[in-house]
């Protein structure tokens, strides 16, 4: 069997234009990494979402930069060619100096890339850290760590006026220096236009079938998850005897377009 390449940084970039479809699932730990690698997943996402579905939190909020070190330890051990990105967490980006100290305790625990939330005020925090050559994720509509501003874990960018906020928000991240970004449970049609408009990469998470790019919950795309179950997730061990059979059959959807359908969007 030929060994994978690397997948780097410029390569996601080109995925732009060129294709295919960029992969990203969730991992907290070496041996859901490994799986997943071996699945041919191209990026694996240390998220906060590990304040939940590890912790068993209400939200992402508590998460520290050093927990988030902990698991991009594991992970980047057995990552094998994905590119590992690690979420920055709550307030760890908030000032300069924070976001230079958090990005640098994650990328010397292994990742390859930082994620980050929010719009307008974070673009002066990824262009520092892009001059720096920290490559950056950006994460715009709905941004976990504000749920309490949000007052839950909503849509975001039904109205036109929020819509053209986040529209906005892109294109100033972007032009801050942010290699990609994901989009959060916003409409398909917001999503499908950011995409035609930004020069990066989009990858779409409750964002229609139109992004650059797909991320799950790694839990939630192993039909693991628990509670209400969100229109964009789908169990994809269904039928399958691995996680890593699971992590092809994920591969290969979004790569040809058959997920996410339009019925894992929202209007
Ligand atoms: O923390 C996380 O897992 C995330 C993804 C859901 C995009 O940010």
């Amino acid at each position: 069997m030929s060994e994978r390449k690397p997948v780097t940084v410029p390569e996601l970039r080109a995925r732009k234009s060129s294709g295919p479809r960029i992969t990203m699932l969730t991992a907290y730990d070496a041996s859901m990494a490994a799986s997943l690698a071996a699945g041919g997943v191209d990026c694996l996402l240390v998220g906060d979402s590990l304040g939940m579905v590890v912790q068993g939190g209400t939200s992402t909020v508590p998460v520290t930069v050093a927990e988030i070190a902990y698991h991009t330890r594991a992970v980047a051990r057995a990552a094998g060619p994905t590119l590992v990105i690690a979420d920055l967490p709550y307030l760890s980006y908030a000032t300069l100096p924070q976001a230079l100290d958090s990005a640098q305790q994650l990328i010397q625990a292994g990742a390859q890339m930082v994620k980050l939330e929010g719009g307008g005020w974070t673009a002066p925090i990824v262009a520092a850290l892009a001059e720096r050559d920290v490559p950056v994720c950006a994460h715009l509509g709905l941004t976990p760590q504000s749920v309490h501003k949000f007052g839950g874990f909503r849509v975001q960018g039904r109205d036109a006026a929020a819509a053209e906020r986040i529209r906005v928000e892109g294109l100033a991240l972007a032009e801050a220096g942010a290699e990609m970004v994901v989009l959060e449970c916003v409409p398909s049609a917001l999503a499908r236009q950011i995409t035609a408009e930004l020069p990066i990469p989009t990858i779409g998470i409750g964002a229609g079938p139109d992004c650059d790019g797909q991320v799950l919950v790694c839990y939630d795309f192993l039909g693991m998850s628990t509670g209400v179950r969100p229109r964009f997730v789908k169990n994809f061990l269904s039928g399958r005897d691995s996680v890593q059979a699971a992590a092809a059959a994920y591969c290969a959807a979004v790569r040809d377009g058959s997920f996410p359908g339009p019925e894992h969007g929202y209007a």
